[in-house]
């Protein structure tokens, strides 16, 4: 399973991208509101964001109305090659996703609650669906299981569409998705923080290098009490 940042932060994805494992970024109108206090437009910030990770960074679109969906579509695929449009999923989506797939501008079908969105989305051309499982969990629904059965039903069919399991909340969400087979888990920062904890990591590294003092010192004193004979 691939990783991407769900951030428009850059500083996040540039420590990210040290750990060698951004493989992509996805932002939202949300995730840009975040950092809004910073110097930039949207547009700014992608491309921004498209000069440190070498990987596709999707950017969403506000539009409403298929033809406006369009225009932006081109607009925002025109600010980087690694750019992938997304498109929410109902009719005007829907139609915008055909036709911009049609023109090779690769889509990211956004807010997808149901296999069946995710089949709208795959049939009419997106590259990718991005079903919302902790928006789901919440409503007392199974994010990940939807996760399963999109992936199923796309391989099934040999969809070239791949899943990105999008609003990932904690650690539990990752393991379990990259579990179902789920191409791509696009994660907040501090998700990908929380990857890295174990206690018994820092356990470990604090006992191996209490033994190391301890035998260097042993040494020392050998080394000492040689010299002294
Ligand atoms: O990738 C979608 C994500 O940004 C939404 O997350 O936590 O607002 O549901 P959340």
């Amino acid at each position: 399973m691939r990783i991407f940042l769900d951030t428009a932060d850059s500083e996040e994805i540039r420590q990210a991208v040290r750990w060698g494992v951004c493989d992509g970024v996805t932002t939202n109108p949300s995730l840009f509101a975040k950092v809004s206090d910073r110097a930039g437009s949207y547009k700014e910030r992608v491309q921004e964001i498209a000069a440190i990770v070498d990987g596709p960074i999707s950017a969403e679109c506000v539009s409403r109305g298929a033809d406006e969906l369009v225009a932006e579509a081109r607009e925002i695929a025109s600010w980087h090659p690694n750019v992938v449009v997304k498109i929410p999923i109902d009719g005007a989506g829907l139609e915008a996703i055909s036709r911009v797939s049609g023109e090779g501008i690769r889509v990211n079908t956004t807010l997808i609650f149901s296999t069946n969105q995710a089949l709208l989305a795959a049939s009419a051309g997106a590259a990718y669906v991005s079903p919302f499982i902790g928006r789901l969990d919440d409503i007392g629904q199974d994010g990940v299981s939807l996760v399963a059965e999109i992936v199923e039903m796309l391989d099934r069919y040999h969809s070239p569409a791949q899943v990105i399991a999008a609003s990932v909340r904690h650690v539990g969400h990752v393991s379990a998705c990259a579990a179902v087979g789920a191409h791509i888990a696009t994660l907040p920062f501090k998700v990908l923080q929380a990857m890295l904890q174990h206690p018994l990591t820092d356990k470990g590294i604090a006992s191996f290098l209490a033994d190391w003092d301890r035998a260097q010192a042993q040494r020392r004193e050998r080394a000492e009490s040689a010299a002294g004979r």
